[in-house]
Formats: structure tokens, C-alpha cells, sequence
């Protein structure tokens, strides 16, 4: 990529006035002969039209290595059919169609469908419990759930009666078998196989497309929207960052419910005319470099907790599995420490990348690029078109810091297409919430006197636990439904593996016996209600929990004592796979 310094005459472009390069990438994505701008015709019937329609579109791998393939052919005409389903029950453009499914061909049926249907596609994290996903459910005002059957009896079919909006349930069978559903859900196959496939609708680059939840500075998860002019972002960071052509097998390994895989496991290299390779099961790195070899992946977009999780297996396996095809790889998520980057380079013997952005930017904004020199241990720099720059809050009023090296909060500039188009709030599209037109995003960092960005932390209380943020007001206010419990904060405690873990210290109501059974029976309920990704892993009681004046929890005492607790030693230091590299 070239340097940032083009960055302010494109970024305008992609908010008001027209510069070539956006007009040309519109150009190429339009499907419509009137200007429409669909994700999902521009990711799937636009190939059939230059002749790829016998190319593997998705390719997904299930526990057993099972492989399910689905041409662009298929893609096409699935996706298509599944939005005359949605049109025939009553989607309106605009209406979210929320989607909780493992890595299956019907994933990525179901987010192309849905966007041809003009709705909005909402993913699910399959990892939270009935607590989450009900409230998620009720903050999008979905009017329409498409979900694996194991998963709605699970953790679904009893919130029913508590979202009034969901007015459809569409069930996949495990494997794409046909499930006899319940009364008040129907059979997803059946449906698309008998629908005849509707064109995409012409929606507008500004309508919205995409909502993701992430977890809120408040009690509530905040749902973020991002409309279909999105993809052109999508579209320039998979060509530019990673190299995407119509010949590349590209593996994001990112949760179906997480932006990173809409943005990169879905958008990015379907827009790209490549495969996607997605593999049901999570981090397993024996399984892993079985797959980069035998799938014969040329780019990978991974986290920094899973190449921890493979330099804990050691070089010797890396060495053992290496593969030919592999190009790229690149992670994202938290920060990706200097030595997991040279580790990574050496085993996958490839440029290992580290990328930055978040749900609300949409797309990489900040990466260490192929194209220039890499400063390992660095986010990188800005690529062109994002308007980056470091900030102190001073009241109400925001100071831009000049100076290299000096530490502020990363603010970026709004025109950037994939940046969010608003949060929802009651089913409305609020505000991005700008101060003196810079969205702030949360996160402390420092640049460097040649424009790289260095992670030092985040601003807020968020848990970054593996790729997750994890709200401790989502968490607190979940198990305070639990009887015994009078109070609870939740903190992140530092985790070699995950970055950090929750970890809750609760007082208890009057009549509750603190022990190891009633430990043993929150915990549990917390990973009834919570899913096992953002129950708390350990559970302290105390008698009061540390208070400012104002009432407001301490949270910075509460993370002291997470670390004064005796700690698990793990046997295997991070650096030592390192050293045999
Ligand atoms: C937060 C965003 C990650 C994209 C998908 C949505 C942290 C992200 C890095 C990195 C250090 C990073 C930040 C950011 N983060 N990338 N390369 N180095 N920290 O992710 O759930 O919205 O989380 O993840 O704190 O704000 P998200």
C-alpha cells in the first residue's frame, strides 16, 4: 500500500465528493443497471456474470473434516431464493434478520440472502448462553432468527415469549438435514429449496446492511450499523492488504458472530472473486497447520491468542506441516506482541501482520502493510484513506497531540466507508457520537516520529478476553438475577493465553452461606446464562465490594486483588517455543 499521506482526498471521496478511485470501485460493485449497491449481488450473481460461477465460492470444513462445498453458482442461486422466502414473509428493506449458525454453507447463504432481501444482517455469537443472545435479540428488533435447531432448544425456544418482534424462526439442520421443526418455527431448507430466487433489491450505498453487537461502556451491548457502501472498504483492504484475487484460498478463522468474520470471512473475499475456507472447529493448532497445508491457504487472518495457543505446540510441529501455498498471514483482536510476530513469521515462513480496527471502523484501519517496512510489535500505520490521529480529552473539548510518542486516545475522522453508520437504540439509528467530528475509539495508544501506531490499553473497563470484548455491566447485571448474590463487580484479570479473563467478586444476601457449593452454583449459572465465552472464570465472595464516594465500583481494586489470588503457573512460558524456531 502507499503511504498514508493520500489519505485526505480519499477519504472525502467516500463521503461527498467523487475521486476516481471510489467511483471506479463503486463502478465495479454496482450489479444494478440503476445504481443499486447490494453486498449481496456485488459478493455473489456479479461473478456469474464474468464467468466464475463454477468456482468454489465457501468451502467448509465440519468436526470430522467433512468438506461442504458451494460453488458461486450455488451461492447465487441459494442466496437469491432465500430472500424471496424473506420477501414472502413479510421482510421489509431495513428489518434486522438476526443469524446464530456454527460455519456452515447456510451461513454464508443466509448473510448474502439477507442482504439481497434489502434487511439487515445481524450475526450471533453461538458461544453466548440465553442471557445475551435474548437481549441482543430484543435490542435489534429482529423480525427474523435464522438459527442451527440445536442451538434455538438451547438457548432460544424458551425466550419466545419474551420477543414480541421476532415474528419468524428459521431452523438448519445440522449438516444441512432437514429438521421436522416445532410449531412456531419453520424448516429453512424446505423453504429455499421451494422458493423461486428473487432479484437482489437496488438498495443504496447508504442503506443499512450490517449489525453487530459489541459490548457497551453502559449495561446495555451496543449494536453498531453499517450500511452496503461498507464493502468498498472490505473490498480495497482484501485486494491491497491481502493480495485477494479470484485464485486465493483465503481463512479467516474469526467467530461468525464477531465483524471480523462478516467484514473478512464473508464480505472481503467473496467481493474478491476468491474461496473462503471456514473450519468449524476453534483453535486447535495441530488441526490448524493440518488445514493451511492440505487446504492449500495462500492468506490467513487469524488472532493473537491463537498463534500464542500454536507457539505453545512448539516449532518442530510448525516446521512439520509447512505449507507452499501460504502468502500471507495476518492477525487482529489484541495486541500481537513482538515476539509472537517473529515467531510467526519464522514457523509459517510468510509476513505476519498485525492489523487494528474495531466493530465501529468496520474494515483494518491501522496495519503493519505487506508493501512497507513492518516494525514488529507495532499495530503499523494508517492506510490511505483513514484519518487517524492521537488525542487528549480536555473537557469538552478534544486537543490533537502532534508530538510523536506521547500517549492519547486514537481518534479517527468519519468518511471512511465501512465506518458505522449509526447504534441502534429502540430500533432507531442513532448517532455515531462524535466529538468535535472525531469518533473516539476507547483505546490508548502512542505514534511513533514515522507514523506507526503502539497498542498501550484501553481507556475503559472493557475485558478483552481472547478476540471478545466483554462488557463487566453485561456480566454484572446478568448474575445479579442469581438470589444470592447483593452486589457483584466484574474485572479482567491478565490471562497469558486469552489477554485477559473475567473474574467477579460478589457480596451475598443475608441467609446465603459463602462457600465452595455456592461458588460451584453461580459459577454454573453464570455459564447457564452467559455462555461458557463470558461467564466469569473465577468467583470471589467478599463482604463489600470498594466503593468511591459517588457509589461507583473500583475497579482498579478489584483487578489488584484478581492478581493477588494465587495463580495457576503454566508450564510452558511463552517464549520458550520461540527459541527453537
Ligand atoms: C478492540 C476492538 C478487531 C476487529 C473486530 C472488532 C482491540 C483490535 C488490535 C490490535 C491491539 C487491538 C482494541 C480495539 N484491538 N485490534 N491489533 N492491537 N488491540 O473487534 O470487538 O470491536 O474490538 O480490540 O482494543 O478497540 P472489537
Amino acid at each position: 500500500m502507499a503511504s498514508s499521506k493520500s489519505s485526505d482526498t480519499v477519504n472525502e471521496g467516500a463521503s461527498a465528493g467523487p475521486t476516481s478511485r471510489w467511483d471506479e470501485l463503486r463502478e465495479e460493485l454496482c450489479t444494478h443497471p440503476d445504481g443499486g449497491f447490494n453486498i449481496g449481488a456485488a459478493c455473489s450473481d456479479r461473478h456469474l456474470a464474468a464467468g466464475q460461477g463454477e468456482r468454489i465460492a465457501v468451502r467448509c470444513l465440519g468436526p470430522r473434516m467433512q468438506q461442504r462445498d458451494i460453488s458461486y453458482a450455488e451461492l447465487a442461486d441459494r442466496s437469491s431464493r432465500l430472500a424471496a422466502v424473506l420477501i414472502g414473509l413479510g421482510l421489509q428493506p431495513g428489518d434486522t434478520v438476526a443469524v446464530l449458525l456454527r460455519r456452515v454453507p447456510e451461513l454464508f447463504v443466509s448473510a448474502l440472502g439477507v442482504l439481497k432481501a434489502g434487511g439487515v444482517y445481524c450475526p450471533l455469537f453461538a458461544t453466548f448462553g440465553p442471557g445475551p443472545i435474548r437481549s441482543r435479540l430484543g435490542l435489534a428488533q429482529a423480525k427474523v432468527l435464522i438459527v442451527a435447531d440445536d442451538l434455538y432448544a438451547r438457548k432460544v425456544a424458551a425466550s419466545r415469549a419474551a420477543l414480541p418482534d421476532l415474528h419468524h424462526v428459521l431452523l438448519v439442520g445440522e449438516d444441512g438435514v432437514r429438521t421436522v421443526p416445532p410449531e412456531d418455527c419453520l424448516d429453512f431448507t424446505t423453504l429455499v429449496e421451494a422458493a423461486s430466487p428473487a432479484a437482489a433489491i437496488a438498495t443504496r450505498p447508504t442503506d443499512p446492511a450490517l449489525l453487530h453487537f459489541t459490548s457497551g461502556t453502559t449495561g446495555t451491548p451496543k449494536g453498531v450499523v453499517q450500511s452496503h457502501r461498507a464493502m468498498l472498504a472490505h473490498l480495497i483492504t482484501g485486494r491491497e492488504l491481502f493480495g485477494l484475487e479470484p485464485d486465493d484460498i483465503f481463512w479467516c478463522t474469526a467467530d461468525p458472530g464477531w465483524i471480523t468474520n462478516t467484514a473478512y470471512g464473508v464480505i472481503a473475499p467473496l467481493a474478491c472473486g476468491a474461496t473462503v475456507l471456514a473450519d468449524e472447529a476453534d483453535i486447535n493448532p495441530r488441526r490448524w497447520y493440518g488445514i493451511l497445508a492440505d487446504e492449500k491457504v495462500t492468506a490467513w487472518y487469524t488472532t493473537p491468542t491463537a498463534i500464542r495457543a500454536m507457539m505453545r505446540y512448539g516449532a518442530a510441529l510448525a516446521r512439520s506441516y509447512r505449507s507452499n501455498s501460504l502468502r500471507v498471514a495476518a492477525s487482529v483482536g489484541e495486541p500481537l506482541n513482538t515476539e509472537a510476530v517473529l515467531w510467526g513469521q519464522k514457523a509459517l515462513g510468510v509476513p505476519f501482520l498485525d492489523t487494528w480496527w474495531q466493530t465501529e471502523i468496520g474494515s483494518v484501519a491501522i496495519a503493519n502493510c505487506p508493501s512497507e517496512t513492518q516494525r514488529p510489535g507495532s499495530m503499523g500505520r494508517v492506510l490511505p484513506g483513514i484519518h487517524a490521529a492521537v488525542v487528549k480529552r480536555e473537557g469538552s473539548h478534544l486537543e490533537v497531540i502532534e508530538t510523536p510518542d506521547i500517549v492519547g486516545e486514537l481518534a479517527i475522522r468519519p468518511g471512511w466507508p465501512s465506518m458505522l453508520s449509526g447504534y441502534v437504540g429502540n430500533g432507531v439509528l442513532l448517532g455515531a457520537g462524535l466529538h468535535d467530528g472525531w469518533y473516539l475509539t476507547g483505546d490508548l495508544v502512542r505514534r511513533d516520529a514515522d507514523g506507526y501506531y503502539w497498542f498501550v490499553g484501553r481507556a475503559d473497563d472493557m475485558i478483552k478476553c481472547g478476540g471478545l470484548q466483554i462488557g463487566p455491566f453485561e456480566v454484572e447485571g446478568l448474575l445479579m438475577n442469581h438470589p444470592a448474590l447483593a452486589e457483584v463487580g466484574v474485572v479482567g484479570k491478565p490471562d497469558l493465553l486469552l489477554r485477559e479473563v473475567p473474574v467477579a467478586f460478589a457480596s451475598l444476601n443475608p441467609g446465603f452461606q459463602a462457600g465452595d457449593a455456592l461458588r460451584a452454583e453461580v459459577l454454573a449459572f453464570a455459564r447457564q446464562e452467559l455462555g461458557s465465552a463470558m461467564a466469569p472464570r473465577e468467583l470471589h465472595f467478599i463482604p463489600e465490594l470498594p466503593k468511591t464516594i459517588a457509589g461507583k465500583i473500583m475497579r482498579r481494586v478489584l483487578k489488584a486483588k484478581a492478581v493477588e489470588e494465587p495463580e495457576d503457573i503454566d508450564p510452558l512460558p511463552l517464549s520458550s517455543p520461540c527459541a527453537e524456531v
